[in-house]
């Protein structure tokens, strides 16, 4: 027996063959469609939509069945072993949204970070209402920012690689909503406070994002609804901010949330033009998600943070709780018309009611 694996002694047979001048070089000629391909860059530099042209931008509505890691436009030899079962989400419509490249292009510029894009010395003593309204906000955003990063976390890896735009961009919103989690657990923790409580409430509706049946289900419930809702909230982040660093950190975290939610009305939009029939499967999973958020108004933890600070310190509560159902108002007006855009009339099957009736809260 030699002192190498027979696998070895081939892999050395092959170097001797170099060594001797004998080279294969079959790989230079063995893509000419791919060969040649030009790249114009865009105002702001070379983004994937800007080299995602010609031969590179064809994607293809069944994603490769061979080569499971073979990037797009390669030549795959024949003998590359067959896609990894893992890879379950083969079929471009399953995963696909037109501005996705964009999306990630936008996403690798505009990154931040807790550490030093907030102005943390800024931050002041505040009353104890206030603090506490603030840390318990910080609190539940945090929950929820766990499961916002899980969700493309768990599918990323079962998408075929021949949609690495959607991967890509899936990847990006992991990063984003880490520093979510940590800008909002370090505003919870820097300024005297700390960490209130837990919402069993959300805890619902978290769960039927993870849980959902298949992918398109999952998003349309975390990037439309679940974020949609997030996103309306941040937008009116200068109602909940006592000071610059909470603006500052609501106004970083609306921008990436923009960016799922609108890669979550586009691929809704792609899915359902190709899929008329799954209509019903995503208004049921949406039915579920508007009971679930609706319960969250009847959690102290969850409504009366918001209410404190909308309304500037306990004593305004009432005034509070009224600019909140305003902006409620304006959460389901605009889940409404993102769903429109997305060619889903939901208008006539929302579970929830469109107006809360806040003259009675504030009383
Ligand atoms: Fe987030
Ligand atoms: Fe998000």
């Amino acid at each position: 027996m030699g002192k190498y694996t027979p696998e070895v002694e081939v892999g050395l047979d092959r170097m001797r063959e170099m060594a001797r001048g004998n080279y294969d070089l079959g790989w230079m000629n063995s893509n000419p469609e791919g060969w040649g391909h030009q790249a114009t860059a865009g105002n702001t530099g070379l983004g994937m939509r800007d080299i995602e042209t010609g031969h590179y931008g064809e994607v293809p509505d069944q994603g490769s069945s061979r080569g499971s890691m073979a990037p797009r436009g390669c030549h795959i030899p024949e003998d590359t072993p067959p896609a990894l079962s893992m890879y379950t989400l083969n079929e471009k419509s399953e995963v696909w949204a037109e501005n996705a490249a964009t999306l990630y292009d936008e996403a690798v510029v505009r990154q931040w970070n807790s550490t030093t894009d907030i102005p943390w010395d800024k931050l002041e003593k505040l009353p104890d209402d206030i603090e506490k309204a603030v840390c318990q906000m910080c609190t539940g955003l945090s929950e929820v920012e766990f499961v916002a990063g899980d969700m493309p976390a768990k599918w990323m890896c079962r998408i075929n690689h021949d949609f690495h735009e959607i991967k890509l961009f899936l990847a990006t919103q992991i990063m984003d909503e880490a520093r979510h989690l940590d800008v909002f657990r370090k505003r919870a923790l820097a300024n005297g406070g700390g960490l209130l409580m837990a919402s069993p409430g959300q805890e619902e509706l978290l769960a039927a994002i993870l849980e959902a049946p298949d992918y398109t289900t999952a998003s349309s419930l975390m990037h439309i609804f679940g974020e949609g809702f997030v996103l309306t909230l941040f937008r009116q982040g200068e109602f909940l901010a006592p000071t610059e660093v909470e603006k500052r950190i609501f106004r970083l975290c609306m921008q990436d949330e923009a960016r799922h939610v609108a890669y979550g009305v586009k691929h809704l939009k792609y899915f359902l033009e190709r899929h008329p029939d799954r209509e019903e499967q995503v208004h049921s999973i949406l039915d579920v998600g508007e009971q679930a958020i609706f319960k969250l108004t009847l959690e102290p933890q969850t409504s009366e943070p918001r209410a404190i600070l909308a309304g500037g310190g306990v004593e305004n509560i009432g005034l509070g709780a009224a600019r909140m159902a305003f902006i409620y108002e304006k959460q389901v007006k605009e889940y409404l018309n993102r769903l429109k855009v997305a060619g889903l009339d939901r208008e006539s099957r929302l579970t929830i009611p469109k107006e809360i009736p806040f003259d009675d809260i504030a009383a």
